[in-house]
């Protein structure tokens, strides 16, 4: 029986993905061999023996102790793309908010409750609303920065609705490179995305290379009344940079799903509670994904969408009833394998099959057996230096 311990409401379409015959799913189990969580905070003390993986339903895993999870041998997933239609729509609606007075047009509107008379509500409609007159999106530049799966559906969106599209990511793989549709002109760095875009949208996860990505000399390269949209992370913008360039008129308007106390009440910021990825459809998407992947991994050792370990996936032999396979983690140093393979060629076991992967400082093995090794087996390969997890699945 796998344990997984919940934290944050989970969508049910996710978690009845686990047979209860094979899984208990609870949110109270004091240890366990998988989390699977959204937002909570997850502190480095949940990184228990027993621990094997942690699933985020969602893309960013800044919530995440991955660096400690990596060094105890614990799988971090994520589900890329699966709340990215939901992001994708609010930016529109970003984009919107941002250049019609809508914001203040609405507020203005509903709060006119002591007109009881039509006609008079109407004259003061019409006689007001030329202070919520805005300008459209055709035509416009947007600059995406970040084109993984979120950014280069923002990307396609923003051509179907007439604008010039530019998109610069310091870390294009080449399945978004062929993603991405073809109209969108791709920048070599930021400063020249920036200089030429009338929106700029983020879409990138915080990692050390992006914190404070967003800062004055960027800024600096922007066009003025430019319109910054943040659905990625508040860490990527530079507070004080942000402040400084709404103040001097380099910023035009600030949408944002991560509020911050300083900015509150502004009319050039639009600030919604971290709602981007807040869609029925999306928490399914995202909890369907986490949950089958962690199946995956806790059944056969198989890694799919990880932000720590390497890709890995192998198939199990036709008679999989009869076949033992061992999950290895390791340091990704010389002579592991050898070391591994001579523990069960000492014990007479024959390797059915097999898989070895590395990602920077980790490697990973899955390694079918013919017969089940031995507990002596199993200590002696846990005992081998650099060896840091050892799984019989
Ligand atoms: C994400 O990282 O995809 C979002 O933060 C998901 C969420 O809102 O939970």
């Amino acid at each position: 029986m796998h344990k997984i311990k919940t934290y944050n409401a989970i969508s049910s379409r996710g978690l009845t993905r686990f047979r209860s015959e094979d899984f208990q799913v609870d949110p109270d189990l004091a240890e366990a061999d998988a989390i699977l969580l959204r937002s909570h905070k997850l502190d480095a003390s949940a990184i228990q023996a027993e621990l094997k993986a942690v699933a985020r339903a969602g893309a960013g895993t800044n919530n995440v102790p991955v660096n400690a999870c990596t060094e105890a041998g614990v799988v971090v997933f994520n589900t890329p793309g699966a709340n990215a239609n939901a992001v994708k729509e609010l930016v529109l609606c970003g984009l919107l908010l941002a250049s019609r007075g809508i914001v203040l047009g609405i507020e203005f509107a509903s709060t006119q409750t002591e007109i009881k008379d039509e006609a008079e509500l109407s004259k003061l409609m019409e006689k007001e609303k030329k202070r919520f007159k805005g300008s459209e999106i055709f035509g416009k530049t947007l600059g995406v920065i970040g084109l993984g799966a979120i950014g280069s559906l923002v990307a396609e969106m923003a051509i179907d609705l007439g604008m010039k599209v530019q998109g610069y990511d310091p870390a294009l793989s080449v399945e978004a490179a062929w993603r991405l549709p073809s109209k969108v002109r791709r920048k070599e760095n930021i400063a020249s995305l920036v200089a030429s875009s009338d929106f700029i949208s983020l879409h990138l996860p915080v990692l050390d290379s992006t914190r404070d990505l967003i800062n004055a000399e960027v800024f600096a390269s922007m066009k003025d009344d430019t319109c910054l949209l943040n659905f990625a992370r508040d860490e990527i913008v530079d507070s004080k940079a942000l402040l400084e360039a709404l103040e001097s008129g380099k910023l035009g308007k600030y949408v944002s799903d991560f509020p911050r106390p300083d900015l509150l009440g502004r009319e050039d910021v639009i600030s919604m509670p971290h709602i981007g990825a807040s869609t029925n459809e999306a928490e399914e998407n995202c909890a369907i994904m986490a949950a089958d992947q962690l199946i995956d991994f806790l059944e056969n050792g198989n890694i799919k969408n990880s932000v720590n370990f390497p890709a890995s996936f192998l198939d199990r032999t036709e008679d999989a009833g009869s076949c033992t396979r061992l999950a290895i983690c390791n340091r990704n140093v010389p002579k592991m394998l050898g070391q591994i393979l001579s523990v069960l060629a000492d014990q007479n076991i024959n390797v059915k099959d097999m898989l070895n992967k590395s990602r920077d400082d980790i490697a990973y093995n899955l390694i079918d057996l013919e017969v089940r090794p031995s507990e002596e087996a199993l200590a002696a390969i846990s005992e081998i230096e650099d060896v840091i997890k050892v799984t019989l699945l």
